[in-house]
């Protein structure tokens, strides 16, 4: 089969080499599965730089998040057979034609979602609603401020929020974004690159400010001055690639709560409520209120990997970037 292998580490995407190897052979708690769909993310640039907290040993194929069909069912975990349609993740190996997962890192595919929204479900939709729902205690009526909301955690924050009835504030780095905002339901849009944005936002919501904020950029000190009394700010990532500083006499003037999720470690420290996510998730896709946006264009072919993972670094894309490795795999 083909997959991408990485044997040192690379200056950046554009020294990713596809090369011929064995179909892996899945553990006892794995299944193997064709791989229809990668879900690109961020962090497999840094992954395959050698900056990402993860070093996997050369040589290795990078991609953690996929969408496929199982062609080898576990011989330990009876949860899905041949033929059956997942998505997952794994620690590494997604960019190739098969790959394999721990059975219990895979879901079934909502009959409402294509092989292409699925593969960048696992990991975005969880976080977001875990960050409004588990964290946030977000209230219908209440109003949402979502960072770099047209990327993948802020698609599926929109959507999430506007499912649980608030008013959404969509903030992105530009203005050819607001559409995308609004198409998934936001009410309002700003862009965090002029100077007047907290004031927008102020003006927005009547003077209040946001209740709840979901900022996977590091936009915290920033956002402290447009949010509302007992505001809760969601700490999700750091996409701007500084970690922040915040004056806590902020935190205190209005009674703010500023909390962080980390929906990875769930499973080490909290596994009872996973079910309970994915249950309100896939309620939410079966009445068509969340659906992952997929940027256009997909990238069909391994060989494409270089560019899906271009248009992530250089902020172009929306929604979530899929790369199909599977044109011509060889049937097993
Ligand atoms: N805590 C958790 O459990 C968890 C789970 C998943 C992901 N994350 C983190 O959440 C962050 C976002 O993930 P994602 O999947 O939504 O990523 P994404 O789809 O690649 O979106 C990231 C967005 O961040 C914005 N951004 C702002 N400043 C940027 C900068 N200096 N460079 C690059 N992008 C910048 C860009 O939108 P604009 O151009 O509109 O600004 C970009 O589209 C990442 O840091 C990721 O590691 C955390």
């Amino acid at each position: 089969m083909r997959a991408i292998v990485v044997s040192r580490w690379l200056k950046g995407p554009d020294d990713l080499e596809v090369k011929e190897v064995p179909v892996p052979a899945p553990a006892e708690d794995e299944v193997l599965v064709r791989v229809d769909s990668v879900g690109a993310n961020f962090f497999d640039i840094l992954m395959v730089q050698g900056k990402y907290q993860i070093k996997p040993p050369f040589p290795f194929t990078p991609g953690a998040e996929f969408s496929g069909t199982v062609v080898r069912a576990s011989a330990a975990d009876p949860r899905f057979k041949a033929g059956d349609r997942v998505f997952g993740s794994t620690s590494t190996g997604a960019y190739a034609e098969y790959t394999t997962a721990p059975a219990a890192q895979c879901l079934p595919i909502p009959s409402t979602l294509s092989f292409e929204q699925a593969a960048g479900l696992y990991i975005t939709y969880p976080t977001s609603y875990a960050a409004l729902v588990l964290r946030a205690g977000l209230r219908a009526g209440e109003c949402v401020l979502v960072h770099a909301a047209a990327g993948g955690i802020g698609i599926a924050a929109i959507q999430v929020a506007k499912a649980l009835g608030a008013t959404v504030v969509a903030a992105v780095g530009s203005n050819a974004k607001f559409d995308v905002c609004r198409a998934q339901g936001a009410d309002h849009c700003v862009n965090y690159r002029e100077a007047a944005w907290t004031q927008r936002v102020l003006e927005l919501t009547g003077g209040r400010g946001a209740d709840v904020v979901v900022d996977p950029v590091g936009l915290v000190e920033k956002s402290l001055k447009c949010v509302a009394w007992n505001a809760r700010v969601v700490v999700v990532g750091f996409a701007a690639g500084a970690i922040e500083k915040i004056a806590a006499n902020r935190i205190l003037l209005k009674n703010v709560s500023v909390m962080g999720v980390h929906w990875g470690a769930y499973a080490r420290n909290e596994p009872g409520r996973i079910p309970e996510v994915w249950d309100a998730l896939f309620r939410m896709a079966e009445r068509g209120q969340i659906a992952p946006v997929v940027y256009d264009p997909v990238f069909h072919g391994l060989d494409k990997a270089k560019d899906a993972l271009r248009a992530i670094a250089s902020r172009a894309s929306h929604g979530k970037v899929v790369v199909k490795p599977a044109a011509a795999a060889p049937r097993l």
